[in-house]
């Protein structure tokens, strides 16, 4: 290694009243520390932009611990190894761990994991073969229990995870209903995925939408996003109906708490479930499962996925803020070297 590497980070400046703008964000230039032994050096190829890192902005914990201010941001990196003191990595591997948002990480051999690199590009690791793949799967498959001739809602269906889980539910011979937030990403849905309605919830009229392709109700919604299109959803959901809590990204960004219509009624006099669930908190252990079935349908072509690529470590706020916006189309991925 040479002893002079310049490490670039973004971090964190400051907790962010509402959307984050460009300046809650900064890039700060550091030595790259020298290894210890069982540690590894990396070079980030690729990182995962997340909305859940969202939460992790507010100075009292909403979900895991805080990020520190004046800290570098932390998430998915999918990065080649470049110096090892660890026995079981090798100068060349391809790892992923959940680490710095930076050009390179030192961290010990037991925080990160090989992946195979023949087995699917490596980014895929950070989607649909990770963790927004397996939320889908996990949130469709355990929670909603798709029965053939059902009928299926998914919010924030051109993301990541909302794409997935609507092909997810499909395979199981669902009717699959997309809410998404423009024409292309509509488009995308019903003539690429094979999604059978989508509907732009930007447009005037959801509810009149949503109950012309739903005339037999709702039994499953697996729900990205919360808000107004979730009351509108619940309105039609059935008798039986599952909800799957996957994520509320309309919310992550409220100052002040939003009191919307309370929905625990309906879910009474409709016998129904609501679940939430953290994937890699609820379903880490079963990973290999999910990857495996992921892979086959991938390689049978039953499930398709995007990916939005921006380039660049300074590019990695705007992707960011991008995801608040309905920038990307599939999952949001920051490429920082080849
Ligand atoms: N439970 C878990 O373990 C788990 C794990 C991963 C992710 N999640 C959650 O799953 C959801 C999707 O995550 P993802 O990684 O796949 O992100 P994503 O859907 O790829 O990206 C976020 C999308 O949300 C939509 N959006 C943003 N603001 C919105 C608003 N106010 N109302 C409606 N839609 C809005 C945008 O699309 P449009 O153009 O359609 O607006 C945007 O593209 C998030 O809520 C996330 O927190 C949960």
């Amino acid at each position: 290694m040479s002893p002079t590497l310049t490490n670039k980070q973004v971090i964190l400046t400051s907790y962010p009243e509402g959307l984050p703008t460009a300046c809650t964000f900064a890039i700060r230039e550091v030595p790259v520390p020298s290894l210890k032994d069982e540690e590894v050096l990396i070079q980030t190829l690729f990182l995962s932009v997340d909305p859940y890192m969202r939460l992790r902005m507010y100075h009292s914990p909403i979900y895991r611990e805080p990020f520190n201010l004046n800290d570098p941001l932390t998430g998915g990196i999918v990065g080649r190894v470049i110096d090892s003191k660890h026995p079981n990595f090798r100068v060349g591997d391809i790892i992923l761990g959940h680490l710095d948002w930076a050009l390179y990480n030192v961290a010990k051999g037991e925080h990160i994991e090989k992946i195979d690199p023949s087995r699917a590009p490596i980014s895929t690791a950070l989607g649909v073969l990770g963790m927004t793949g397996m939320t889908a799967y996990f949130g469709m498959l355990e929670i909603g229990q798709p029965q053939a001739g059902e009928t299926v809602v998914v919010s924030g269906a051109a993301g990541a995870v909302g794409m997935v889980a609507g092909q997810i539910a499909k395979i199981r011979g669902c009717r699959v209903i997309g809410i998404a937030g423009s024409q292309e990403k509509i488009d995308y849905l019903t003539k690429y995925l094979g999604f059978d309605v989508g509907i732009n919830y930007k447009q005037p009229n959801l509810f009149e939408e949503l109950s012309r392709a739903c005339p037999k109700g709702v039994d499953i919604y697996y729900d990205n996003v919360g808000g107004n299109v979730t009351d509108q959803v619940m309105k039609l959901i059935n008798w039986h109906a599952r909800i799957v809590l996957s994520g509320q990204i309309s919310m992550y960004n409220l100052h002040e708490p939003d009191t919307g219509p309370r929905h625990f009624r309906t879910l009474i006099t409709k016998s129904a479930l609501a679940r939430g669930f953290i994937v890699w908190e609820d379903y880490k252990r079963r990973y290999p499962e999910g990857i495996q079935q992921m892979s086959e349908w991938l390689m049978q072509g039953k499930i398709k996925y995007a990916e939005n690529i921006v380039e660049g470590l300074e590019n990695a706020p705007k992707a960011f803020l991008g995801l608040f916006s309905g920038e990307n189309l599939g999952k949001q991925i920051v490429k920082i070297s080849d």
